[in-house]
């Protein structure tokens, strides 16, 4: 796969813009990179970019702030030096679990962050499983939403599970199982997930799935407290469910999440580097690289 882009590994996916840098055969661009001792950041560019392509590849994880504000300075960066086009690949998109105000006065977080990602000089925006799939229609520049879970459940599927039966802890992740069950071919189905708004609490509604004695992944998004996950794992390994693993897109494994996982019968948590981590096994490179490559065409 040889196009011609330079590829820019911001701050926090320095080894994943090196990996699609590598796939695509293309050079990578050298930033400096610090943080002042007020917590304000610093970037430079190391090379000149004028009339270049550019990819920037820029999560923004944990915390989040810093890493958009860093995206967002890598971006302008670009746009100083002159750079032709400048293609974004953030592969976790912060703030967009808040796409509408659940309460009356709440502020439509993901609106302003995609304001943010247009006005820096974005010409065209990446990010992977998207929370949910509307906002992708709010950008006014080309935005694309790639999926992670035929990677993920390929990965599965090398690891014996071909046959296991794909469950999402909620209605919401519904598409995410379909997709892997064209995959593992075991079949697929959702429990039903109710949250307080107030709380963040979650209550899971047990539900007749057919699992008994059958090897099961739940698949989800996102995992941050590890508080759906474990509900989920818990009441299908009470319906009988063999061995079970736990997948997921943006690994945030906040806390104690993962014991809460691992205590509620989960076999293996898998998860990409979409938010780097002890869990990021599977990378979303090939994803981008394919992206751009067929769009270069
Ligand atoms: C919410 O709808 C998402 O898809 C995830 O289920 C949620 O973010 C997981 O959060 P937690 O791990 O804190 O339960």
């Amino acid at each position: 796969m040889v196009i011609k882009l330079l590829v820019v590994p911001g701050p926090a996916s320095r080894e994943l813009g090196l990996r699609v840098a590598e796939l695509l055969g293309c050079e990578t661009v050298p930033l400096d990179f610090k943080v002042f001792p007020d917590g304000e950041s610093y970037l430079r560019f190391r090379r000149k970019v004028e009339g270049e392509d550019l990819l920037i590849v820029q999560t923004t994880a944990p915390p989040q702030d810093s890493n958009l504000i860093r995206l967002l300075l890598t971006v302008d960066g670009a746009k100083r030096l002159g750079a032709k086009t400048i293609k974004v690949f953030v592969p976790y998109l912060a703030y967009s679990r808040q796409d509408k105000s659940f309460l009356e006065g709440e502020a439509i977080s993901i609106n302003t962050v995609i304001r943010l990602i247009e006005a820096s000089g974005t010409t065209e925006f990446y990010t992977v499983n998207v929370h949910s799939e509307d906002i992708m229609t709010r950008f006014r520049i080309p935005a694309f939403n790639l999926s992670a879970i035929p990677l993920l459940a390929e990965e599965l599927k090398k690891s014996g599970l071909a046959g296991a039966v794909s469950i999402a802890p909620d209605k919401g992740a519904r598409g995410l199982v379909e997709e892997a069950n064209r995959i593992l071919k075991g079949g697929c189905g959702w429990l039903e997930k109710h949250r307080d708004r107030i709380t963040g609490e979650i209550e899971m509604v047990e539900k007749s799935l057919d699992v008994a004695g059958k090897d099961v992944v739940v698949f989800d998004d996102i995992i941050s407290t590890g508080g759906t996950m474990a509900s989920a794992v818990r009441i299908v390994k009470r319906l009988g469910a063999r061995r079970v693993y736990v997948a997921c897109v943006h690994p945030l494994m906040l806390g104690d999440s993962e014991k809460k996982i691992f205590e509620s019968g989960a076999e293996k948590i898998i998860g990409t580097d979409t938010i780097p981590g002890k869990f990021s096994s599977v990378s979303v490179a090939p994803l981008i690289a394919k992206a751009v490559s067929s769009e270069g065409k």
